[in-house]
């Protein structure tokens, strides 16, 4: 399953499965129970009783700590171009070549339950099943975050979920942070646009958002950003429409994919790079391994390279989309991480939750499980389901011979030495400004698309303290002090 195919069905409406316990013993009533004569108490000799409750206490693993509420399907991803100039990556390498891979969409900040039309960003992660490993996309709708230091991501995650006290959404925590963490503008731009409410998930593009490299086997790189732009074009609700939506229907994303796909209406994304050479990079205006900015595509055209189309629904939502397990540290030759601070952190911390969410062997698990895996050194732990590797080795030995494919690192680019230091990125500048001013006036080409912006953070600030909503107030007017002044108005009018 998963590599080579999707889950073959176990599910005939035509055949009458014998039921039986988990140790496979027929039993003749699933509802019954034991006891002696017809008023005693239960006994405990009743496996399937207690074998029943005992897993039914058991059903809930973690929820994923952020990206908690998604939905996902199978689809293919077709090269549609040459990039043979560009990497040796295997899935590329022949125009026509199929990939077979798994999607999952979600929203960020919400717990499992919550409603898929929030104001959030939309994660858009892809596990390519490759002839030479696993190779994952863990994307955003949006090509820009919040963050450019790692260390912060816990820090502003909090502010965006529950008040430890009141255990309650809070406005204040949440422009507290940004209005005092201003390298995040850009990305506020983009969420508090129509685009933070995605009318589906069918209807919004995925963004590699941080630089990666792309490598050739004689060490050559080129630094790219990957983008996915919607065949069904940019779709999105109002917030008026977003909340209604979210008390009438809150899976309303999850069941418009799958009932897309149930009618054969395959959505697709083409699927683009940007590149820049590493004497590019060094010249260009913005610094590549700056997460809060965006490669201008005037600046750096998109070329394609591909098609995503998503053709087939999950048979069992917990087997193969609860427990998929993505990691930007599931890489394949041909691809390198760039220097970016926040990926490199983001490198450790998907391993790290999934072992905690899903267990040491989470690569066993059938949707996480590459087309060809060999590492017997890897061995035990629990749930080894895979048969452990049987009698080979697990060691290096001399008496059972491994290929050890050479892959050879990019040549270095980045070179560094010197003492540890505890620094930010960069302190905030006007500099930080130019691209949020920049989506301000894209905005702007769609008529009435700005005022929602401003509807939009003022129905939601609102409920702020005074001197958070102050500071936000001079965050905007740093963007354009026309919107400053319209947000402030706005707001103060829906102060209650
Ligand atoms: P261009 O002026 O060349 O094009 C504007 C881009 O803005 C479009 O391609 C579209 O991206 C995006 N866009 C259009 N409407 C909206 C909206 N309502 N909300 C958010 N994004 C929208 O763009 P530049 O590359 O010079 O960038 C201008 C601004 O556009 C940036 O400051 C950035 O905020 C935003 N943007 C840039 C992207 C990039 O990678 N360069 C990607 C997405 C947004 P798309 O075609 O991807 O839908
Ligand atoms: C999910 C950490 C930044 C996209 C997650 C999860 C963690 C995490 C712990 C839960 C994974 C799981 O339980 O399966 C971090 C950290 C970040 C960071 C530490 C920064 C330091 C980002 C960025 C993006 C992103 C910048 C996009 C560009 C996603 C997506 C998921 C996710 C799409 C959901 C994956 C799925 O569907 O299972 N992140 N994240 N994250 N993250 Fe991040």
């Amino acid at each position: 399953m998963g590599a080579n195919d999707t889950p073959a069905s176990t599910f005939r409406y035509n055949e009458k499965p014998v039921y039986t316990t988990s140790n496979g013993a027929p039993i003749d009533n699933p509802e019954g129970w034991q006891r002696p004569g017809t008023i005693g108490p239960l006994l405990l000799q009743d496996f399937h009783l207690i074998d029943t409750l005992a897993h039914f206490d058991r059903e809930r693993i973690p929820e994923r700590v952020v990206h908690a509420k998604g939905a996902g399907a199978y689809g293919v991803f077709e090269v549609t171009h040459d990039t043979s100039d560009l990497s040796s990556i295997n899935m590329f390498d022949t125009v026509g070549k199929k990939t077979n891979c798994i999607v999952r969409f979600s929203t960020v900040g919400g717990e499992k339950g919550s409603a898929d039309t929030a104001r959030d960003p939309r994660g858009f992660a892809i596990k390519f099943y490759t002839e030479e490993g696993n190779w994952d996309w863990v994307y955003n709708n949006t090509p820009v975050f919040f963050i450019r230091d790692p260390t912060k991501f816990p820090l502003f995650i909090h502010t965006q979920k529950r008040n430890p006290q009141t255990n309650l959404k809070d406005a204040t925590m949440f422009w507290d942070y940004l209005s005092t963490h201003q390298e995040a503008i850009h990305q506020v731009m983009t969420l508090f646009s129509d685009r933070g409410t995605p009318y589906s998930f069918r209807h919004m593009n995925g963004y590699s958002g941080h630089t990666h490299k792309w490598t050739k086997p004689d060490g050559s790189f080129v630094y790219t950003q990957v983008h996915l732009k919607t065949d069904q074009g940019i779709k999105t609700f109002t917030n008026e429409e977003a909340t209604k939506m979210s008390a009438e229907n809150p899976d309303w994303n999850a069941q418009d994919l799958f009932e897309s796909i149930q009618k054969g209406e395959y959505p697709s994304w083409t699927v683009y790079v940007q590149v820049l050479t590493p004497e590019e990079a060094e010249k260009f205006k913005w610094n590549i391994f700056d997460l809060t900015k965006v490669w201008p595509q005037k600046d750096v055209p998109l070329r394609p390279i591909g098609k995503l189309t998503l053709n087939k629904n999950p048979e069992n939502y917990f087997a193969e989309i609860e427990q998929v397990a993505f990691s930007p540290s599931h890489l394949v030759p041909g691809v390198e991480p760039s220097i970016d601070p926040v990926l490199q952190s983001r490198l450790f911390s998907y391993p790290d939750t999934h072992r905690h969410r899903l267990g040491t062997n989470y690569q066993q698990i059938p949707v996480n499980a590459p087309l060809k895996a060999f590492n017997p050194f890897q061995r035990d732990g629990a749930m080894a389901i895979n048969g452990n590797y049987g009698a080979n080795p697990n060691y290096p030995s001399s008496y059972r011979q491994l290929t050890y494919k050479a892959v050879k690192p990019s040549v270095t680019h980045e070179s560094w030495s010197g003492a540890a230091v505890h620094e930010l990125f960069q302190e905030v500048n006007d500099d930080d400004f130019v691209q949020a001013k920049g989506l301000w006036d894209v905005l702007g080409r769609t008529p009435g698309q700005q005022e929602n912006f401003i509807s939009n953070v003022s129905g939601h600030l609102a409920a702020a303290h005074q001197d958070t909503r102050t500071r936000t107030y001079e965050m905007f007017s740093r963007v354009d002090a026309d919107l400053g002044n319209s947000i402030k108005e706005q707001t103060e009018k829906l102060v209650k």
